[in-house]
């Protein structure tokens, strides 16, 4: 019997490749960029399952392009990229990859809180520059993290990781979400529940955004937001972009209404070399790295080429973002 043809958008973990390899006949995207969406397009046209990954974007135009397409597996947790009600409509299995990224997205989280609460980047920048003449009492002067208070926004897994991290500094840890978490996970990882954004925007030294990009939480965090928090708050973001009004970001680390940020996602991205947060000082820009460790990377791969192989065969992906698909026929 011919092997399922299948499209992976980028090179991976050389393991999950063979996987994949072994189960269907695999045409890989080399390079180091994206497919051009023209070349998507016609790359779609006669495949049964999709690995993807979030700078592919996988809406009704592809579906149409990819008429025997049944599953698409995304190489992230997140899933954005993907029209999933569209996929979901027309029988499409979609897969993602959580859990296996939880610790590792949290670890660069406290690493953004940290290098921009005390200026790391900064720091660095300095001395290259040549502007580290002396030991000064008031040079690069930063914010404690250590007895400080975080406010997390959006208490799901990476959030949660986050607050454990953040209890080995002593910290005090704030979360708001949609949903609280159980009373006993609360006292657990010492959180406090603030249900209402703007009190706990005003009450953290910290911040850090842990929540999906959806159309409830575009730009959740904008101009009356950054209005709300205090002038020595550091603001970080590892979620999505669009999650933040980068003109708003803008404009309260350019007054000095916020002290600092760390972004591990911007919008769009790559951010243009012309964004005038680029000529800022105290904003920290990583090129969504979060989940960038080697063994996270290769369990990611891994997951999806799992996710893939299950899709083809007409079994449940081991992470489906809608069994609906699976279970209605
Ligand atoms: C995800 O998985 O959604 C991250 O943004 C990339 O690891």
């Amino acid at each position: 019997m011919a092997k399922p043809k299948v499209f992976v958008a980028r090179r991976m973990a050389q393991e999950a490749l063979d996987m994949i390899a072994q189960a269907a006949e695999m045409e890989l995207w080399e390079d180091e960029l994206p497919p051009p969406r023209d070349v998507l397009l016609q790359k779609v046209r006669d495949i049964d399952g999709l690995l993807s990954l979030l700078t592919d974007k996988v809406d009704a135009e592809l579906m149409d392009a990819a008429p025997k397409l049944r599953v698409v597996s995304n190489m992230a947790v997140g899933f954005d990229n993907i029209d999933v009600p569209e996929a979901t409509r027309r029988g499409i299995i979609v897969g993602n990859t959580p859990g296996v990224l939880t610790e590792t997205t949290a670890d660069f989280a406290f690493a953004l809180i940290m290098a921009a609460g005390r200026r790391v980047a900064e720091g660095d920048r300095w001395t290259r520059n040549g502007k580290w003449k002396t030991w000064g009492p008031m040079i690069l002067l930063g914010h404690d993290i250590h007895h400080a208070t975080l406010g997390i926004v959006g208490c799901g897994r990476i959030g949660l990781e986050v607050a454990k991290r953040a209890r080995g500094f002593d910290m005090k840890v704030l979360y708001y979400d949609t949903v609280r978490r159980k009373p006993e996970e609360e006292r657990e990882f010492g959180l406090e529940y603030v249900p209402n954004l703007h009190d706990l925007l005003s009450r953290a030294d910290f911040i850090t955004v842990h929540v999906p990009l959806m159309p409830e939480t575009r730009h959740l965090i904008s101009t009356a937001e950054f209005a709300a928090m205090k002038p020595t708050a550091v603001f970080v973001n590892t979620s999505r972009g669009p999650v933040v009004d980068q003109k708003a970001l803008y404009q309260a680390l350019k007054s000095g209404q916020i002290f600092a940020a760390g972004l591990d996602v911007t919008d769009p991205e790559p951010i243009p070399m012309d964004d005038p947060l680029l000529t800022l000082e105290n904003v920290i820009i990583a090129p969504h790295i979060a989940s960038a460790s080697v063994a996270t990377r290769t369990k990611m791969a891994l997951m999806a080429a799992a996710n893939l192989i299950a899709g083809l065969k007409g079994e449940m992906p081991p992470n489906c973002v809608n069994p609906e698909v699976l279970k209605k026929g």
